[in-house]
């Protein structure tokens, strides 16, 4: 089993240029309340190391995680939070959009996919632009728990090929209950390496 990632948090930036230089990086990147900064407080086995909020929009910097002997991992602010102000919207995207395709050490986009809701058209929108720049990218599935017993196997086939994956591609997991979190960690684990 592979034991908790000892994440740090080191500090908030609106600009990857602000970033602090590291050697290698993984992305959280999904729509607002997808259970972005949930994941990596379960990967770290911690309660409080990044923020959960019910308000959809409550990352709203590039937060960095760091630790000893592993890539950095940034929570990224969520997109398609519809009450953030056109302006304000245009900003983000643009923040998000720099740091995936300016950030030299980012060598892991983790595109997470609400598991209970399926992939919207702006996480179809998202993959698609993502692919279209060949970053390499995993996709996560969250909120496992969230999906009935007996519609999981369906859900799975459906997630999959909505995102045009085969379903061993997606990582399924619940924060809230720790499913598959392993097996991420140790998605992470071989990055950098
Ligand atoms: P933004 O910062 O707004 O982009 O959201 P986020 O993607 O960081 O989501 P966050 O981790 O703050 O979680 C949003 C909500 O989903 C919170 O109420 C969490 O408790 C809930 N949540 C996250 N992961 C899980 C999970 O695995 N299971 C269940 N049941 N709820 C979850
Ligand atoms: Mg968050």
């Amino acid at each position: 089993m592979p034991p908790p990632l000892p994440l740090k948090f080191v500090s908030s930036a609106t600009s990857y240029t602000d970033l602090p230089p590291s050697r290698a990086e993984v992305a959280m990147v999904g729509r607002s309340n997808v259970g972005k900064s949930s994941l990596i407080n379960a990967l770290a086995n911690r309660k409080q190391l990044a923020h959960v909020s019910n308000t959809p929009g409550r990352t709203q910097l590039l937060n960095i995680f760091e630790q000893p002997n592993g890539p950095t991992v940034v929570d990224l602010p969520g997109y398609g939070y519809a009450k953030v102000p056109h302006a304000l919207h245009d900003t983000w995207q643009a923040m998000i959009e720099d740091y995936l395709l300016e950030r030299e050490s980012l060598q892991l986009v983790c595109i997470l996919i609400d598991g209970e809701i399926g992939p919207t058209k702006l996480d179809i929108g998202m993959l698609e632009w993502a692919r279209n720049y060949e970053l390499p990218i995993q996709i996560v599935a969250t909120k496992h728990d969230k999906v009935g017993g007996s519609r999981i196997g369906h859900r799975k086939e459906e997630l999959a090929a909505k995102c045009g994956v085969e379903m061993s591609d997606v990582c399924w997991v619940s924060s809230e209950k720790g499913t598959g979190i392993d097996d991420l960690r140790m998605i992470l684990h071989r990055v950098g390496k």
